[in-house]
C-alpha cells in the first residue's frame, strides 16, 4: 500500500510539473517565437512529459495490482470457511457467518486501501497546486479575510522613509511578457531634485517609471538612502511613492473620491497645484461625479486629476509620467517651480523644452538607455530635436 502512495504522489507530482511547463511556454509564447527557440521549448515539454507518462503508467499497474488482491483475498476467505464446513470442522450456522462477514470486509478493505493509497496522492497534488499559486497553502486565508463577504483588514499605514537619496545600478525594467522596458539604468537622484526624462516615444520613460513605482519587475538594484528596496511592490507604494500614468485610471465616484481614495488627505491645494480647481468648480464642485470610470473627463483633465491624486498623497517622491500632454508649457512650468518649492523629490517624462529648462539634470533616454545625462543647457545642442 505505501508503495502506491508514493507512486499516485509521484504522479501527481509529475502531472503538476508538465502542467507548469505547459503554462510557462505558453505565457512567454512570443519571446520563445522571437528567439526562434521552438525546437528547444518542444524538447523540455517532451522531456517533462516522459516523465508524467512513466508515473502515471506505474500508478496504474500498482493500482490495478491493489485492486485484485482484497476481492481474491475475499473470496479465499469465502472458500476457506466452506471448506471448513464441508471438513466438519464447523457448523452451518458458523460457515454461513464467516462467509458473509468476510464479504463485507471485502467493502471494508477498498475503503481502507482507499484511505492509504489516495491520501498520499492528494496531499501532493494539492502541495503542488499551492506551491504553483506561489507556495502558499491556498486553504490558509489570511487572518481577518472572509472571502464570501468580501471583508479584509486596511492595508497598514506606510511609515514614510525620508528619501535622501535615490541610487538606481544597472536597473532593467521588464515587463510581464518579458519585454525589456529599458536596461541598465544607473542613476543617483538626491532629494529635492527634478529629474527629467526626454525621449521618443518607446524609448523606455514609461517603463523606467513603472519600474520605480514597482509596477512591473526590475534586475538590478534601487537604493533608498544606502538601504536595498528588497520589496518594491510594497516599498514603493503610495504614501512611500506616488505614481502618475501616462494613462491614468480614473474611479467611476466623485472629485474627492478619486482624490481622496478613502484616505484623510487635503483636497483644495492639491487640487489648486495641478490646476484642476476651475474643471472642479465647472463640474459642480468636489462631490461631482466624474461618470463611469471619468467618461465625462476630458483626456487632460484625467492627467490632472491623477496629478492632483499624487500630491495630495504628499510623498516623498513623486514620478509623473509625461504631464506635458494635459498642461500647457506655462502651466508645466508653474507646477514643476510649485513642486520644487515643496522640496518634492520627482522623476517625470515631458517633451516641451521649457519644462526641461526648469529640470537640475535632464536624462536623454534612447532605444531603451540613458543616452545622456545633464543640464538641458548643456544637452539642448545634441538632443533638442526630441523636444518640442
Ligand atoms: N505593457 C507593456 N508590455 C510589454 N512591453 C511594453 C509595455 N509597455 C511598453 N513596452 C515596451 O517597452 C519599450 C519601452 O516603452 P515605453 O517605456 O512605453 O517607452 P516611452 O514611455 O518612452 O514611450 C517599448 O519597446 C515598448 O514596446
Ligand atoms: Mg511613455
Amino acid at each position: 500500500r505505501p508503495i502506491a502512495g508514493r507512486s499516485a504522489a509521484a504522479s501527481s507530482a509529475a502531472r503538476a510539473r508538465f502542467g507548469r511547463a505547459v503554462v510557462s511556454a505558453l505565457e512567454s509564447v512570443r519571446t520563445v517565437k522571437l528567439a526562434a527557440a521552438t525546437p528547444q521549448v518542444h524538447a523540455h515539454l517532451q522531456h517533462v512529459d516522459a516523465g508524467r507518462v512513466e508515473a502515471a503508467v506505474k500508478e496504474h499497474r500498482v493500482q490495478a495490482f491493489l485492486d485484485g488482491v482484497p476481492a481474491l483475498m475475499v473470496q479465499c476467505g469465502v472458500v476457506a470457511a466452506w471448506g471448513i464446513y464441508f471438513g466438519g470442522g464447523w457448523g452451518l450456522a458458523t460457515a454461513l457467518l464467516v462467509a458473509n462477514a468476510v464479504s463485507g470486509f471485502d467493502w471494508f478493505g477498498r475503503v481502507a486501501g482507499m484511505v492509504v493509497t489516495e491520501a498520499p496522492g492528494t496531499r501532493a497534488w494539492q502541495k503542488e497546486t499551492s506551491r504553483f499559486a506561489g507556495g502558499r497553502d491556498l486553504m490558509d486565508l489570511p487572518p481577518g479575510v472572509d472571502l464570501v463577504t468580501g471583508d479584509a483588514p486596511d492595508p497598514g499605514p506606510v511609515e514614510q522613509v525620508p528619501l535622501e537619496s535615490l541610487e538606481l545600478s544597472a536597473l532593467s525594467a521588464v515587463h510581464d511578457d518579458g519585454t525589456i522596458g529599458v536596461s541598465d539604468v544607473s542613476l543617483t537622484i538626491e532629494r529635492g531634485e527634478l529629474v527629467l526624462l526626454v525621449g521618443q516615444v518607446g524609448s523606455g520613460k514609461s517603463s523606467l517609471l513603472a519600474s520605480l513605482a514597482g509596477l512591473i519587475e526590475h534586475t538590478g538594484t534601487i537604493r533608498w538612502n544606502d538601504e536595498l528596496v528588497q520589496d518594491p511592490q510594497s516599498f514603493l507604494r503610495p504614501g512611500q511613492v506616488a505614481y502618475v500614468a501616462q494613462v491614468p485610471r480614473v474611479l467611476s465616484g466623485t472629485f474627492a473620491d478619486n482624490i481622496r481614495l478613502g484616505h484623510d488627505r487635503p483636497f483644495d491645494s492639491p487640487v489648486a497645484d495641478a490646476r484642476l480647481e476651475l474643471d472642479v468648480k465647472e463640474a459642480g464642485g468636489a462631490d461631482a461625479i466624474v461618470g463611469h470610470r471619468g467618461v465625462r473627463l476630458s483626456g487632460g483633465q484625467v492627467q490632472r486629476l491623477a496629478l492632483a491624486r499624487a500630491l495630495a498623497a504628499d510623498t516623498e517622491l513623486l514620478l509623473a509620467d509625461d504631464v506635458s500632454s494635459a498642461l500647457d508649457a506655462a502651466t508645466e512650468i508653474e507646477l514643476w517651480r510649485a513642486l520644487r518649492d515643496r522640496h518634492t523629490t520627482v522623476i517625470g517624462a515631458t517633451s516641451k523644452r521649457a519644462a526641461l529648462a526648469q529640470a537640475d539634470r535632464v536624462v536623454v533616454m534612447v532605444d531603451g538607455e540613458i543616452a545622456a545625462v545633464g543640464p538641458w543647457t548643456e544637452l539642448a545642442p545634441a538632443w533638442s530635436h526630441l523636444a518640442g
